[in-house]
């Protein structure tokens, strides 16, 4: 077996049993994947399980499916046609139970409505939807006509949808007339009016009824999705595509730019998250499986929609806050729908354990078999704290490494094989198939407990086809820094045992809360503002986002800084962005920390906001300007403090 270069030696793995698979599926991989492939329902098998040109794989070439039909068709020839596909749970309360029956006669009208729209096989549709049944209903019927859809978190402003429309062309526009967000309405419509008026791609939105909000409809381009429905056709037959056809494209912050269309495939991507979610997460038919994730993220689309559906299992989907009207709003929904697996973030579970176990001891949580976390590494105190107050120290937590651009979860317990001895804070070993290694920054191997960059040394079925309109920017981001493995950003540290342990980015992108956001954006909404002459963005550990944002500015001249331009400065970055790029802090300063080629210093200005020490600074081309940044900081924290 030595000349298989497996990630680890056998007598790392405690189980042999999953050890026997994962041998199998890197001796093997393509009769290993074929093997998983055959288990979904496809139109036409594929001639070859892969072609690797590197850096772009193709896996099952020829062969044909319909992401629709796995995920709705093949239920309803079955018992399942009767059982529960979706428990919907708004937040005011409301409840809408479809089952896959349902489920079926709505992707069908949907997609018929789509048809009618214009919309035909490789066509982009956006989707800005809140959390509501029509989200995953469109997102099927486009999969249904050979679409390919593109899910805009609802909570990105109208700048960061039109830029995405834009990038895609998208003709059609789906969104609603707003979505309920802590008793609040979020005006969907009026973002995507003020989007649309930047993109001048769209001719047609269809607006969902949600809210029942007056909003304006511009005649002969906007259309309530109720009135479509009357003149829908009951059944659209599935457009078979070719393995290889984009089902979606979903966009992420990389270190540079703006975001990247991460496409993937129809295939390679459903084969791999059926197997992912069987082997994380033990999924079967008979599973109540409730991702808290939002659909606009990649673990929404693997985890609400595609993955749990194509097993037949039932979802459940919550349009609100996690802590409205009060903090028990989960802990009531995972006894009232009896959910057996739960997934959600760490940046959640100590959110709840600062609260304390009061509010889920007011529930039976019993139903639970199996606990999910993704997003951000766990710290070892909230993972004992979700064992013990949530998982009732019964069920195993699935700690699950993965990335918008892998598609599906690539390092996780697998409990659906066999479940290694967990490790609080490990997400463990990497699934079948998925050859994961720790590098140094020249590609070699480093040693055990020494920490490097996680790398994938083989191409995967859930692999992205690539960035969308931009071949050569997949090849450097991903592929460049170590030619033939797959760059993930990610520091990381195998241990004695084999373990893996993820340590964060490597790179320049920030994880707020688990979302992933680039400095580079946050910095361009910040210069945006009027009077903002130079941003540098970084992060700042975060008791319960993991890290939050800190904007150092200089203003431009004749400006001053002011508690209300900060005010003002941080709403502006809302708008330009969305929430999420709240910052946390402001500091005004007159210079930034540079290099002699004029690249700001992030790894100062991180180690001020963190009140780290700063470390070498030799390459910086005036020291001078450590020390303002750090007299600025210490004068803007006691003025903060004073202020208090
Ligand atoms: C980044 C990818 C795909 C899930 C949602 C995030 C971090 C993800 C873990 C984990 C430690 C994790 C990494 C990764 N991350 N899961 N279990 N432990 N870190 O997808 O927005 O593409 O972000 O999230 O830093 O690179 P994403």
């Amino acid at each position: 077996m030595s000349h298989l270069s497996l990630p680890f030696e056998s007598r790392y793995w405690p189980v042999k049993k999953l050890f026997d698979v994962y041998e199998r599926s890197i001796r093997e991989p393509e009769e290993f994947w074929a093997e998983q492939a055959r288990q979904l329902d496809w139109f036409k098998t594929w001639s070859k399980v892969l072609e690797w040109e590197p850096p772009f794989a193709r896996w099952f070439v020829g062969g044909q499916l319909n992401a629709s039909y796995i995920c709705v068709d093949r239920h309803v020839k079955t018992w399942r046609k009767s059982k529960v596909a979706i428990y919907w749970e708004g937040e005011p309360g409301d409840v809408r139970v479809l089952s896959y029956s349902t489920l079926y006669s709505e992707v069908n009208k949907f997609a018929s409505i789509l048809r009618s729209a214009g919309v035909t096989k490789g066509d982009r549709v956006a989707l800005y939807l809140p959390m509501i049944p029509e989200l995953p209903i469109f997102m099927l019927a486009c999969a249904r006509l050979g679409a390919i859809h593109t899910v805009i978190f609802s909570g990105f402003s109208a700048q960061a949808l039109a830029d995405r429309i834009n990038d895609i062309e998208a003709k059609l526009l789906v969104t609603a007339d707003g979505g309920f967000r802590r008793g609040k309405v979020v005006p969907l419509k009026e973002i995507a009016d003020d989007a649309v008026a930047l993109s001048p791609s769209v001719e047609k939105t269809i607006v969902v009824r949600r809210t029942g909000k007056p909003v304006a409809m511009k005649q002969s381009r906007d259309f309530w999705l109720q009135d479509l429905l009357e003149k829908a056709a009951p059944f659209v037959e599935p457009v078979p595509v070719e393995s290889n056809h984009p089902l979606y494209i979903l966009y992420t912050s990389g270190t540079t730019g703006k975001p990247k269309g991460i496409v993937h495939s129809t295939g390679g991507y459903l084969v791999q998250n059926y197997c992912a979610y069987k082997w994380a997460f033990d999924l079967k038919e008979e599973s109540v499986y409730w991702c808290t994730a939002d659909v606009g993220w990649v673990t929404g689309h693997s985890s609400i929609v595609y993955a749990p559906l194509a097993h037949g299992a039932a979802i459940v989907l919550y349009e609100g806050a996690p802590d409205y009207p009060s903090l028990d709003r989960w802990w009531n929904i995972i006894e009232k729908y009896g959910v057996t697996i739960f997934y959600t973030s760490p940046t959640a579970i100590r959110m709840f354990m600062r609260y304390g176990e009061d509010w889920s001891k007011r529930h039976d949580l019993s139903s639970l078999e199996l606990l999910g976390s993704v997003g951000e590494s766990i710290n070892p105190e909230a993972w004992l704290w979700y064992y013990q107050h949530i998982g009732g120290e019964r069920c195993p937590i699935v700690d699950t490494w993965w990335q918008t651009e892998t598609g599906g979860i690539m390092i996780s317990p697998t409990p659906g094989i066999e479940c290694v001895p967990l490790k609080p804070g490990s997400a463990t070993f990497p699934l079948p198939g998925v050859d994961a290694a720790v590098v140094n920054e020249s590609g070699e191997l480093v040693n055990p407990e020494e920490r490097g960059l996680l790398v994938i040394r083989k191409p995967w079925p859930g692999m992205l086809l690539g960035i969308y309109g931009n071949p050569e920017r997949y090849k450097e981001a991903y592929w460049s820094r170590f030619p033939g493995m797959f760059y993930t950003g990610d520091y990381a540290i195998k241990d004695k045992d084999g373990y893996f342990w993820i340590l964060g980015r490597a790179d320049e992108v920030l994880k707020i809360a688990g979302h992933r956001i680039g400095t580079a954006e946050l910095e361009d909404a910040a210069v945006s503002h009027p009077q903002v002459a130079e941003a540098a963005v970084v992060s700042k550990a975060d008791p319960i986002k993991g890290e939050s944002i800190v904007v150092f500015a200089i203003l431009n001249e004749g400006s001053t800084p002011s508690v209300s331009l900060k005010k003002e400065l941080t709403d502006h970055m809302r708008r330009m962005v969305g929430p999420i790029a709240t910052p946390d802090e402001i500091y005004f300063v007159s210079k930034l920390p540079k290099t002699r080629s004029g690249k700001i210093m992030r790894r100062v200005l991180k180690a001020v906001a963190n009140d780290a020490t700063i470390g070498d600074l030799t390459t910086l081309e005036d020291e001078a300007s450590v020390e303002e940044i750090v007299r600025a900081y210490q004068e803007l924290k006691k003025a903060e403090e004073e202020a208090k």
